[in-house]
């Protein structure tokens, strides 16, 4: 009896010690082992940082410097990075760009970044084969002359960004490769000067307010990275340009994947539900109209501007009741889609199907329906010009549809007359070149050649 009772005292003891011997060994691995493993495995590959110190890693220092910071009165300036992560800007200033070729010294080439002409070539370039918004909608505010047309008021002009860009008779027979030596003499010469042949941003009083800022952000975020890294096309690549809002890769660029990125079933079954959910408020928003406005909304007015543009020569796909073009352009879209497209730049027909076709069919301008909506699709560069630098006020931003809105607010893509006018004048001032002070960003840029 007593014994079993001391070899079951030996034995769970043995087993208390394994159990602690194993605890502490895990504890170990956790608090030193791992952490060293990983440190060092960064550092052969250029990551460096503040060294981990046993359990508290590097918590301690960062709520010391959080705490120094915060202790410092704020000035009212803009400059919040080092304030609100004060670690972040400490660190990247010690590991990254002390450490990189490129020594921090403000002011020392104060138009570096204007200056990467090879970079806005290629930057150019893209936005000419791949313009993020590839039409601009304007709507007639009144009975309009547009070069030699009488277009009647409310019907919506589809300026088209994407067809000029794709236009041989600008660019070339070399208009589907991509070449940013094109711009090597600036745009007027890429062109032809054809005004309205490049028009990424928009063109004349509504052009796009953020234009050198875009650029700016751009040339930083690309010289950032081009000093350390480059890129290859993945394997995994799927070219695929999807017009959805913006202009962009529908699977996205592989290889640069968010974490947690949702599969593209899930993608698409998330935007088509939440398509569905706007176009559901999109109608709400309607009133109830009467039976002869009814009539004259779906028959009367459709025929009749119909005919009138047909008169002038300006022709397209007849208007169906109610549903305008709208299967057909759904059906275009749904057939490009369903084949695997090859890796060219030559994307107009694939994400215009239906203006592509309808153009070599109906000729350069054209009427399409959107349900009861006339459109005229422009793209002729010269009709663009025309609607884009016009003065009087005729060609009005679309009223937003509700879900843009949630997008634009009330901001200045939504405005109109004078209100317009005071909050671009304040825009303009805020987006002006000089305003935007990138002499803290020449440094990284220096003597970079690109
Ligand atoms: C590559 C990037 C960008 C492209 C391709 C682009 C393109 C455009 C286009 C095509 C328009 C419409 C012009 C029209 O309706 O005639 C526009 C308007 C506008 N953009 Fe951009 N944009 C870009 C970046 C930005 C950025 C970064 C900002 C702000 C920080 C911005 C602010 C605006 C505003 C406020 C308008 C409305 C201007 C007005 O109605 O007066 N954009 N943009
Ligand atoms: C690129 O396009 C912008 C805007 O159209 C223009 O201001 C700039 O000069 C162009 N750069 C080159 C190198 O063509
Ligand atoms: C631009 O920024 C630098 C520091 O980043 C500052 O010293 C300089 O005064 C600024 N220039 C203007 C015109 O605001």
């Amino acid at each position: 009896m007593r014994s079993s009772g001391g070899l079951l005292i030996i034995i769970s003891s043995f087993l208390c010690l394994f159990c602690f011997v194993a605890l502490l060994f895990k504890i170990f691995h956790k608090i030193w082992w791992t952490p060293n493993c990983i440190q060092k495995l960064m550092a052969s590959q250029g990551i460096r940082g503040p060294p981990y110190r046993l359990i508290h890693g590097n918590t301690k220092e960062i709520s010391n410097m959080y705490k120094e910071a915060r202790s410092r009165p704020l000035s009212l300036s803009h400059d919040i990075f080092s304030y609100v992560q004060s670690h972040v800007h400490s660190y990247m200033e010690q590991y990254i760009f002390l450490s990189s070729v490129y020594r921090f010294e403000p002011h020392e080439y104060p138009d570096g970044i204007s200056k990467l002409e090879t970079m806005s070539m290629i930057l150019n370039e893209s936005l000419r084969l791949y313009p993020p918004a590839v039409a601009i909608p304007r709507i007639t505010g009144r009975v309009v002359r547009l070069g030699k047309l009488i277009v009647p008021a409310n019907v919506q002009l589809l300026v088209s960004v994407l067809a000029p860009h794709h236009e041989p008779q600008f660019w070339g027979p070399d208009v589907h490769l991509f070449k940013p030596e094109r711009f090597s003499g600036g745009v007027a010469k890429a062109t032809n000067n054809n005004v309205g042949a490049f028009v990424p941003f928009g063109l004349g009083p509504r052009t796009c307010v953020g234009m050198n800022f875009a650029t700016t952000e751009a040339k930083i975020a690309l010289s950032l990275i081009l000093q350390r890294s480059s890129f290859t096309l993945s394997p995994a690549y799927i070219h695929a340009p999807y017009q959805s809002i913006i202009f962009r890769p529908q699977h996205r660029l592989q290889g640069c994947r968010r974490l947690g990125a949702r599969s593209p079933e899930n993608e698409k079954r998330a935007s088509t539900s939440l398509l569905k959910r706007l176009k559901v408020k999109a109608f709400s928003n309607y009133g109830r109209p009467s039976k002869t406005e009814i009539f004259h909304k779906i028959w009367w007015t459709p025929i009749r501007v119909q005919r009138l543009m047909a008169s002038q020569g300006i022709r397209g796909p007849p208007y169906r009741l109610i549903d305008g073009n709208a299967k057909e352009v759904s059906n275009m879209g749904k057939e490009v889609m369903s084949r695997p497209l090859d890796l060219s730049h030559n994307i107009f027909p694939v994400v215009l199907p239906h203006i592509h076709a309808w153009t070599k069919i109906y000729g350069k301008n054209y009427l399409q329906w959107h349900g009861t909506l006339p459109q005229l699709v422009v793209t002729e560069a010269d009709l663009c010009k025309e609607i884009f630098t016009n003065k009087d006020g005729v060609y009005l931003k679309p009223k937003f549809r509700p879900y843009a809105k949630k997008v634009f607010g009330n901001g200045l893509p939504a405005l109109e007359g004078e209100k317009w006018v005071k909050s671009r004048r304040l825009a303009n001032h805020a987006f002006r070149g000089e305003s935007l002070n990138v002499s803290c960003c020449s440094s990284y840029v220096r003597n970079w050649s690109l």
